[in-house]
């Protein structure tokens, strides 16, 4: 059993809250919430927590191994040091800090604590983009060629992050988590409508070293709830649909081969080809919680999260290249 407390129980908090409360392997020991409606309300709802206003009574507390951080981003870095500096094990929620220089802290702190220290990238966990590291593991799509991911939604409107820090997290922990590589620069342009400064829309590419791109485009303004992820390969192009209730998954048996000295002309070198598009069972399972289990297990059985800090400050990095970038209108900048 690990004592867990949760810190911030509002939009998203309170999914982990629920989760760990279910969880066999977590003793929810406290929930902790500046705001005192919240508190009330999961007073309410998880009588066997004690609903906290100040961390320090957790952070106190022996029986405590692990804590949540599930506040607003920029209050990341300074809860989890915090719950670091007490010698317990960390998870923070997506991005890991607003800076990589505290990311970086974070990390080397946590290791010469011995504590596991794990980001909330939980696209990681989803059981279909899993599916689609295997299919490329296997080589099933032959070589990857390039990603590109559609994230856009109307709302949620953030004041304090833009749209590429409060959702290309996800997109660029997938990206390289699917491509196993840092990005090396980052174009991206965007353009604040609503809110001075604050870009509601954002289209970026990520460059990888050989070649491989992806593509994200972000955005809480726009007409359609869009949640894609599609991969092009040599062999195969794979869609990974997450509105999609039963069918996460598509495969397109399409691709292109170039022949170059077999003919004289390039087109008629090139060959396409349709073939069938297969929809694969993918196993099932809430992504949240096969996530928590994962932080669970990782500080029971003392082993390394798949999203660890080292994750989390590239993803990071990663995010402030494409801040430059937007700050240069659109020129590539540096990972
Ligand atoms: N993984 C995902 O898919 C996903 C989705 C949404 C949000 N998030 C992340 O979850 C985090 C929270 O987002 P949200 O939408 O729930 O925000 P929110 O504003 O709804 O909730 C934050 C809560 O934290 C509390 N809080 C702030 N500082 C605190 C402190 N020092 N001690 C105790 N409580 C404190 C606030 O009172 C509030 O209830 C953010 O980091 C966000 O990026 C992740």
């Amino acid at each position: 059993m690990v004592g867990v407390a949760v810190v911030g129980a509002g939009n998203w908090g309170k999914n982990l809250v629920r989760n760990l409360a279910a969880l066999p392997g977590a003793e929810l020991r406290y929930i902790c919430d500046l705001n005192e409606k919240t508190r009330l309300a999961m007073a309410q709802a998880y009588p066997k927590s004690r609903a906290i206003g100040d961390m320090a009574i957790a952070l106190h507390d022996p029986a405590l191994d692990a804590v949540v951080v599930a506040v607003d981003a920029p209050a990341h870095y300074k809860v989890a040091k915090a719950a670091l500096d007490a010698g317990k094990h960390v998870y923070v929620e997506k991005p890991l800090t607003l800076s990589s220089a505290e990311a970086q802290e974070l990390t080397d702190l946590a290791a010469s604590r011995g504590r596991k220290l794990m980001v909330g990238h939980l696209l990681e966990y989803h059981p279909a983009v899993n599916y689609m590291k295997d299919l490329i593991a296997r080589g099933a799509v032959g070589k990857p060629l390039y990603l590109y991911f559609q994230r856009v939604n109307l709302g949620i409107v953030r004041t304090t992050e833009n749209a590429w820090w409060s959702l290309a997290p996800h997109d660029i922990s997938v990206a390289c988590y699917l491509f196993d590589a840092t990005p090396t620069s980052v174009s991206a342009t965007g353009h604040a409508y609503l809110q001075e400064g604050v870009e509601d829309v954002v289209f970026a590419n990520l460059k990888f070293a050989d070649g491989r791109m992806a593509h994200i485009h972000v955005s809480w303004l726009d007409p359609h709830k869009i949640r894609k992820v599609t991969l092009v390969g040599s062999q195969k192009m794979v869609v990974f649909d997450d509105m999609d209730a039963s069918e996460k998954i598509r495969i397109y048996d399409k691709g292109a081969e170039v022949q170059r000295r077999s003919v004289e002309s390039y087109i008629e070198a090139i060959t396409l080809r349709t073939g069938d598009i297969l929809i694969p069972q993918v196993p099932t399972g809430e992504p949240l919680q096969i996530e928590c289990q994962h932080f669970l297990q990782c500080v029971e059985k003392d082993t390394k999260p798949r999203s660890d800090g080292a994750d989390g400050v590239r993803v990071v990095k990663v995010l402030e290249a494409g801040s430059r970038s937007l700050a240069q209108g659109g020129e590539p900048a540096d990972v």
